[in-house]
């Protein structure tokens, strides 16, 4: 095959890339993007502070630009992501307690509304566990609403959207000797024995000297599919784009059946929100990186 969308298609998986609004104007990333990708997941115009910049007053503008982009151009969709600590707008910033699980809960269901039955995977919950030795949930406003507020997500989102495959997404969770891989595996193992809806696990995969990757990844990706849930790399990027390290991500992925695909953070290294680190498979003119090369030949 000629286009990683299209050798990914070869084993039933789907090869996928952030899109950002603010760079469709840029016929050179689209013309890559619409060549190479075959899913698609918008950067931050699907995040909580986009959708929701008042409270009950949804805007879909920029999302649903980079969602009508997709599916003109024949991709699927990854939604990320319905609740998360960072990128709150002010107003859920400032809130606590109940009145803040009721606005979770609102966002759920206002986001997976708008996109009802258009979605294949949502990124419901987004890091969080802490980094770290601790084992423990990251500190957070939606946190402190309490221990369960994870559960709520799930089971509101399945509600919302009952064709959506719900995800549970993180980083430094790739690592299977990783104190954080350790506690989000727990949590999965009792969602899936107490039947809290959880359909798949992201593994961002933002690979740096600080935290690079190991060969224990496929064993992780193994564990979590032996769970009974989907896996999937969620936003890769690896500083420096070796071009062995893509392959065996690659390689790992290939390697679970349970793994629906991968999906890179960006198109061109100037894309990237690790510009510095020149971590994606596209050179800032376009052309092919011998990352780029590696996945091909892997997939
Ligand atoms: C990043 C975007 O790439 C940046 O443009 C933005 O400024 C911050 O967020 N984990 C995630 C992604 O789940 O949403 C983050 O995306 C990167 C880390």
């Amino acid at each position: 095959e000629t286009t990683l969308g299209a050798a990914a298609a070869q084993s039933g998986r789907y090869f996928g890339t952030a899109i950002a609004s603010g760079r469709l104007g840029d016929s050179a990333y689209t013309s890559i993007a619409s060549r190479e990708f075959n899913s698609v997941t918008a950067e931050n115009e699907m995040k909580i502070d986009a959708t929701e910049p008042q409270r009950g007053q949804f805007n879909f503008t920029a999302a649903d630009r980079v969602y009508n982009w997709a599916v003109q151009n024949g991709k699927q969709v990854r939604g990320h992501t319905l609740a998360w600590h960072s990128q709150q707008p002010g107003w859920m910033q400032g809130l606590s307690g109940s009145n803040l699980r009721q606005a979770m809960i609102g966002h759920i269901n206002g986001v997976m509304a708008h996109y009802k039955g258009k979605i294949r995977q949502w990124d419901v919950v987004n890091e969080a566990f802490e980094d770290g030795s601790s084992g423990a949930r990251r500190d957070s406003n939606l946190q402190r609403t309490g221990n369960d507020w994870i559960e709520v997500a799930f089971r509101t989102a399945r509600a919302a959207d009952p064709a959506a495959k719900l995800c549970y997404n993180d980083y430094n969770v790739e690592d299977w000797n990783w104190a954080k891989t350790q506690a989000m595996y727990r949590m999965v193992r009792d969602f899936k024995q107490r039947g809290v809806p959880i359909d798949c696990v992201g593994f961002q995969s933002h690979f740096n000297n600080g935290s690079p990757y190991n060969s224990n990844f496929r064993t992780t990706l193994q564990s979590f599919a032996a769970l009974g849930v989907d896996v999937a790399i969620t936003e890769l990027d690896i500083q420096g784009a070796s071009p062995t390290t893509y392959a065996a991500v690659t390689n790992d992925c290939l390697a679970v059946p349970r793994c629906l695909g991968i999906t890179v953070w960006g198109v061109r290294d100037s894309d990237s929100w690790r510009r510095e680190h020149t971590p994606l498979l596209f050179n800032d003119n376009g052309s092919k990186k011998p990352a780029y090369t590696a996945v091909l030949n892997a997939l």
